[in-house]
């Protein structure tokens, strides 16, 4: 979710993280101002984590114990370049560490692609001399960070009393109807807004706002979650109220449990009544893990203090409870409770970048022959940026076989998208084995790029504190507080500042926007990851695509940003019918979206939108991915919101594979929309790249690739076509798509213009016929990838220098 109103809370984060950044070598721990209010719930934690060896894990903890009592210099890999083919890098490395470095650095793709394959060529130079300057960084900046090591499972509080999952106060599991209070200020703030995470409005005072807030001031407030059946509770996790205007938050509080909810026992601790901490701040989540869990069918949450100088002194508070059913024969809501597993055998958990690479290499040994693993660059910190390719013949652009890609985690902290990538290559692989028609037509026709973690330095932040604790923002940003969605190059201000300036529409180009040139300096705010997808987006020609994003559930077409500044406004691209269809095959197949009961998550209701929106409609959000996708290459990208809790609990992630199996199938299916086909010269029958495709009556052309090979995305309908190539006549015809599943190929045989009307013509116009934009772009990426890599260099060298110091 991008928004205005995260807003506040990066501001929060921002500090957060710079002093993270600036602890320095000590244990981070000690000086994370934003982390104080954890004190006491990180020691319950740690009593479990410290034994989380003990529970079989993925070496992560081992490797890190390891750098923390060696000095750094014994574990450096070394390596060697060969020459200058560019092509292979030889380490030496020792046992596991060469073994993970077996993938393959970066796409092999076309070496003889006409206009890119010089820079697809030299490109795998550049990056492989970037992980020999950078390799000694992460290990430093590891050291630097607490542990990250935590166990998938929930953690446990003490060995007596296990951890519960959360009920599902911020998924919605637990919906307004099980939610009471003793009062309540307002419709907006009332018991069903009390929920985790909840985000408010920009105002304050509509139906929309942050929190729960008791109409009276005094001790005898609560609020009340009836589980529907026996449930043994074990804790409680709070967090103060959402608004950019106020700020309310309680400070202690006891709990209440009972069976019938007119009978109450107080949760006890010894002889006393318990009484918990809360909140300090409106946003960090702080848990309470109770000395004894009870066993019961209501819980209440009953505030003792609250900040009395807050907005009218008020008592607010936003709450998950965690608990564990409890088999009840009697329960009447038996037949309510959702299934909450799923029919695929998946490995349905969270990962974290040692497990993910583990889980992608296990789905590559499973399925060799239809799946290759690369990465595309690294981290701030080093992790790399691994894809999972899923294609007949892995490796390799197929002439006429469009290209399609998946990209999560771009905030690091919308975690649901990487799990359902990481299920998705699993499903895929074993569908495939097992003969499924339709994920053998889709693999064979298709060739599919899966990027679970865009940004796994945020990932591993909001990791480490876990779903419930990991609060709305920590995790979201690069390493560097660069928030990656806003991070590409801004070409939709070129295009209207052109369109301003530009008298001669003809003069006017469409597409294929270059890189503005500040944009390409190394002194440009540019996240690594953000160049290394630019990168990626210029080698493959991808033809659709979707962005994963989390905390809201929508799914939202370009463009993202607003012409003329404004905050919010529907901003279309040539392609909205088009874009408009994508986003329903996602939001109309997906089971939580489609469902016309589902309340709002946030502050806007999508439903009424049928779940699509056009970015710009619901937010202004310039240098998007999905703008730059749209104006820079061929390729048509839209956002999906996957769930309004950004980081489900782990034993959510089974329902939420069923909500989006489906749809994640479908909209891939859309790249076979339209039409496609090959240009070709005439005479020779050779393929010519980058000839320009136009469908009258959509202002935004499509290229031909290296061989000639074009995809048009378009809806069902009559189109005339042109295709026109530099040197040669121009063709036009008309192709018909049909509402089927697959495309219909208009293929194009272009003319070659008699060189000596080409003289003539260069003659008369004194213009260069090169195409000249094209070449821009050319040249910026070049830039682009200089300043990338002496950006790392510069980087590793302080690094190595920091390492020396230590
Ligand atoms: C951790 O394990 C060690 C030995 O395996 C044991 O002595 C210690 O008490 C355990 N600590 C906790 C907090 O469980
Ligand atoms: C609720 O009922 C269960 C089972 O009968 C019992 O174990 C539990 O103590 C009761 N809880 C309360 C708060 O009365
Ligand atoms: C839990 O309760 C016991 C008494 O039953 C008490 O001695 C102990 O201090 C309590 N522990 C915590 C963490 O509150
Ligand atoms: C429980 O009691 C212990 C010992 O009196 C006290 O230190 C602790 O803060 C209490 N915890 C709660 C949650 O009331
Ligand atoms: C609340 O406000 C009063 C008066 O403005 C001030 O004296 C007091 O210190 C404040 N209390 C807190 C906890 O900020
Ligand atoms: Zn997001």
């Amino acid at each position: 979710m991008a928004g205005v109103l995260h807003f506040i809370l990066l501001l929060f984060l921002h500090c957060g993280s710079f002093i993270l950044i600036s602890a320095g070598p000590e244990d981070g721990t000690t000086t994370v101002d934003s982390d104080a209010a954890f004190t006491t719930t990180e020691s319950l934690f740690s009593a479990g984590r410290t034994n989380a060896s003990e529970v079989p894990t993925t070496g992560f903890t081992a490797s890190y114990s390891k750098l923390t009592t060696k000095p750094p210099t014994t574990t450096t890999t070394t390596e060697r370049l060969t020459g200058d083919t560019g092509k292979t890098a030889e380490r030496a490395v020792s046992g596991k560490d060469a073994e993970e470095e077996k993938e393959q650095e970066g796409p092999l793709e076309l070496e003889r692609r006409s206009t890119r394959s010089i820079k697809v060529a030299k490109k795998p130079k550049t990056i492989q001399k970037k992980p020999k300057l950078i390799t000694k960084k992460p290990k430093v900046v590891t050291k630097a960070k607490p542990q990250v090591k935590k166990s998938a499972s929930p953690p446990v509080a003490t060995e007596k009393v296990p951890q519960c999952p959360p009920l599902g106060l911020e998924s919605l599991k637990v919906k307004d109807n099980q939610l009471r209070a003793s009062s309540f200020k307002r419709k907006g703030l009332g018991p069903h807004r009390g929920r985790l995470n909840i985000q408010s409005g920009i105002e304050d005072g509509d139906i929309y706002d942050g929190a729960w807030c008791a109409q009276y001031r005094d001790k005898k407030q609560w609020l009340e979650v009836d589980a529907r059946q026996l449930t043994r509770f074990t804790g409680v996790i709070l967090q103060g109220r959402n608004s950019i205007w106020s700020w309310d938050v309680v400070h202690t509080y006891k709990v209440q449990f009972s069976n019938d909810s007119l009978v109450w026992k107080p949760c006890m601790n010894g002889t006393e009544e318990a009484v918990f901490e809360g909140n300090q701040d409106a946003e960090t989540p702080v848990l309470a893990l109770f000395n004894t869990s009870a066993v019961a069918r209501y819980i209440r949450i009953n505030p003792q203090t609250w900040y009395q100088n807050g907005t009218d002194g008020d008592i607010c508070l936003r709450a998950e409870v965690l608990g564990c059913t409890l088999p009840d024969p009697n329960n009447i809501y038996a037949w309510q409770t959702q299934p909450a597993e799923s029919r695929d055998k998946l490995d349905f958990r969270h990962h974290n970048y040692k497990e993910m690479k583990k889980l992608m290499k296990s789905v590559n040994e499973a399925c060799p022959d239809i799946t290759r693993i690369y990465s595309i660059g690294k981290s701030y910190t080093g992790l790399k940026l691994y894809v999972m390719e899923i294609s007949d013949n892995p490796g390799k652009h197929e002439l006429g076989e469009p290209e399609f890609r998946y990209v999560a985690g771009m905030h690091g902290n919308e975690v649901l998208g990487r799990e359902l990538l990481l299920n998705l290559m699993q499903y895929i692989c074993q569908e495939y084995k097992r003969g499924d028609q339709r994920i053998v037509h889709l693999v064979k026709e298709t060739r599919i790029h899966l990027l679970p973690s865009m940004n796994p330095d945020g990932y591993e932040m909001a990791f480490k504190k876990g779903s419930e604790l990991s609060g709305w923002a920590l995790g979201r940003y690069s390493y560097e507080g660069i928030d990656m969605n806003h991070n590409f190059a801004d070409l939709n201000s070129v295009m209207w500042t052109a369109i301003e300036l530009e008298t001669d529409r003809s003069k006017l180009i469409n597409h294929y926007f270059p890189i503005p040139e500040q944009y390409t300096s190394e002194e440009a705010f540019v996240a690594s990851e953000t160049r290394a997808v630019i990168n990626w987006m210029q080698d493959i020609p991808f033809v659709l695509s979707a962005n994963l994003h989390g905390g809201e559930l929508v799914v939202t077409y370009p463009y993202d940003m607003t012409r003329d500044w404004a905050p919010r406004e529907h901003t279309p691209t040539s392609d909205e019918s088009f874009f408009r269809w994508l986003s329903t095959a996602y939001a109309s197949t997906n089971q939580v979206m489609s469902n016309p009961d589902r309340r709002p998550c946030h502050n806007k209701d999508f439903l009424r939108y049928n779940n699509i929106i056009n970015g710009a409609d619901w937010h202004n959000v310039p240098g998007s991915m999905n703008d730059f996708s749209y104006l820079h290459t061929n390729c048509f990208e839209v956002t999906v919101e996957l769930s309004c809790d950004k980081f489900p609990h782990a034993s959510e992630l089974p329902m939420e594979w069923e909500n989006n199996r489906e749809s994640l199938l479908i909209y891939m299916e859309q790249v076979h929309r339209g039409i496609k086909g090959v240009v070709r010269d005439k005479d020779t029958e050779a393929g010519i790249a980058d000839a320009i495709i136009k469908v009258d009556d959509i202002d935004h052309h499509i290229r031909s690739v290296a061989d000639g090979d074009y995809w048009r995305l378009l809806n069902p309908g009559e189109y005339r076509v042109t295709a026109s190539a530099e040197g040669y006549y121009p063709s036009s015809r008309t192709c018909q798509v049909m509402y089927d599943h697959y495309p219909t190929i208009c293929d194009f045989r272009l003319t070659k213009m008699p060189k000596q009307r080409l003289k003539e013509i260069l003659a008369k116009g004194g213009k260069i016929p090169k195409d000249l934009q094209l070449r821009l772009r050319q040249l910026r990426l070049r830039k682009l990838r200089v300043t990338t890599k002496a950006m790392n260099q510069r980087r590793a060298a302080a690094a190595a220098k920091r390492a020396k110091r230590v």
